[in-house]
C-alpha cells in the first residue's frame, strides 16, 4: 500500500510523520504491565466484534462471551432486539448462564436464590422479596451491544460512544451486503505472538512475494492500492491477477459473486482493520474475518471464519473448502513470521526499525496505537 494518500488524523501532529517514524518499542510486545493496560484501555473499553447475528436469530437464543473472568450473556429478547448483560445476578452476584450458546432462554433464572430476569434484562420474579421490594429498581446490567454488517459488537464501558459514530468514518461496505452472507467455515488458532504483531502483519504484504507463494500468484504483492485509514481503521485493496477471479487454492471460485458489485470489486480483495481487533476482507465471492484476541503479551488467539451468500450455502453440495484451504494456508506461514517477530522483539538486541513505503498501514495502526495509549 502507498504512501500517497496517508491523511494524518493527528489534531496537534504530536506524533511524527510516516517518513519520520520507526516502529514501536520491543517492550510494547511482551511486557506484562504493557499488556495489563491494553486489556483495560482498549480491550475494555473499545467496541469488540463477538459473533454474528445469524447466531442467534430466535428469540431466546443466546451465547456467553468471555474475556478473563468477564462472561457477558448475549441474548435476542422477544421483540428481536439483541442486548449484552453483565452475567450476575443483582440479588447477590451469582454468574447466571454458564452454557456457552443455547436456545430457549425466555426467562434466566439464578441457580443460587432464584430470583428470574426476562430476556430483556427485567426482574420479573425475586421469591418472598416481600411487598416493599421494588423489582423495578434491580434489572440485569447491560453492557452496550449493537449490530453493524451483521456482526454483533459489544462494549464493556457503560458510557462508550455509539457503535454507529465509532465506525462512522469506515469505508462503506454495504455493497457487499454483510448481513446477508453466511458462515461457511470457522478455524481458530493459538499464535504464539502479541497480538499486536498480528495486526501489523495484516496489514502489510511487503512479505508476500517472499512468504505467500500462493497469494502472490494469485494477487501480486505490489498490486496494492492507496492506503486509507480513519478513527477506527486502516487498511486499503489488492488486486487479482488477470486469469484469476477470487483468493482460493485454484485462483477460482465455483460459487456465485456477491450480486451487486462492480467490475472493479470483481478484480479486488479489501482489507481492513477496524481498531482493535477485527480483520475484515471482503472478496469478490465471499468475505473472511479474523478477530484477534490477546491471552498474554506474547500469546494470541485468532479465529479465522469465511462467509458466503446464501445462494451459495444453499447449492447442493456446496464446498467452501478452496477458499478455507487457501486462508489456512497463508494464515500458517504468517503465523510463523509472527511468532519469529515475536521473538525478536523480546531480545535485547532489539530496536526499533524502518517501515517501508508498502507498510504505511502497519504505521497506521501502530500511530492509532501509540496515540490511543499515549505512548
Ligand atoms: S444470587 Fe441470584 S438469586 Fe441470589
Ligand atoms: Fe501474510
Amino acid at each position: 500500500m502507498s504512501t500517497s494518500n496517508v491523511r494524518s488524523i493527528k489534531k496537534d501532529g504530536a506524533l511524527p510523520p510516516f517518513e519520520d517514524a520507526l516502529t514501536l518499542p520491543g517492550k510494547l510486545y511482551w511486557d506484562q504491565a504493557v499488556f495489563n493496560a491494553e486489556k483495560e484501555a482498549i480491550f475494555s473499553s473499545m467496541w469488540l466484534c463477538i459473533g454474528r447475528c445469524e447466531d442467534i436469530e430466535d428469540p431466546g437464543s443466546y451465547f456467553t462471551w468471555q474475556q478473563d473472568n468477564e462472561r457477558i450473556l448475549i441474548v435476542r429478547g422477544k421483540d428481536k432486539k439483541i442486548r449484552a448483560f453483565f452475567n450476575v445476578c443483582r440479588h447477590r452476584g451469582s454468574r447466571l448462564v454458564e452454557e456457552e450458546s443455547g436456545c430457549g432462554l425466555n426467562r434466566i433464572t439464578c441457580p443460587y436464590h432464584a430470583w428470574t430476569y426476562a430476556s430483556d434484562g427485567r426482574l420479573v420474579s425475586a421469591p418472598t422479596m416481600g411487598d416493599d421490594f421494588d423489582k423495578n429498581d434491580f434489572p440485569l446490567v447491560e453492557a452496550p451491544c449493537d449490530t453493524y454488517g451483521g456482526f454483533i459488537f459489544i462494549n464493556l464501558d457503560e458510557n462508550a460512544e455509539p457503535l454507529e459514530s465509532f465506525l462512522s468514518d469506515l469505508p462503506d461496505l454495504s455493497r457487499y451486503q454483510l448481513p446477508e452472507l453466511r458462515r461457511a467455515a470457522r478455524v481458530e488458532y493459538v499464535v504464539d505472538a502479541n497480538w499486536k504483531l498480528i495486526c501489523e502483519n495484516y496489514n502489510e504484504c511487503y512479505h508476500c512475494a517472499l512468504v505467500h507463494p500462493q497469494l502472490h500468484r494469485i494477487s501480486d504483492a505490489n498490486s496494492g492500492g492507496k492506503m486509507e485509514r480513519g478513527r477506527c481503521f486502516s487498511g486499503g485493496s489488492m488486486h487479482l491477477n488477470d486469469g484469476f477471479s477470487t483468493m482460493t487454492m485454484s485462483g477460482h471460485s465455483d460459487h456465485p459473486v456477491i450480486p451487486g458489485l462492480s467490475e472493479e470489486d470483481h478484480r479486488t480483495v479489501q482489507y481492513y482493520t477496524i481498531y482493535p481487533n477485527l480483520l475484515i476482507s471482503p472478496h469478490p465471492d465471499y468475505l473472511l474475518t479474523h478477530t484477534i484476541w490477546p491471552i498474554g503479551p506474547g500469546k494470541t488467539r485468532i479465529v479465522c471464519e469465511w462467509f458466503f451468500t446464501q445462494e451459495a450455502v444453499n447449492q447442493p453440495g456446496f464446498d467452501p473448502s478452496d477458499a478455507v484451504e487457501f486462508w489456512d494456508v497463508t494464515n500458517k506461514q504468517d503465523w510463523g513470521l509472527c511468532v519469529r517477530a515475536q521473538r525478536g522483539a523480546e531480545s535485547r538486541g532489539y530496536r526499533p526499525g524502518k517501515y517501508h513505503p508498502h507498510e504505511s498501514a502497519v504505521w497506521a495502526f501502530d500511530d492509532w496505537y501509540r496515540d490511543f495509549m499515549e505512548l
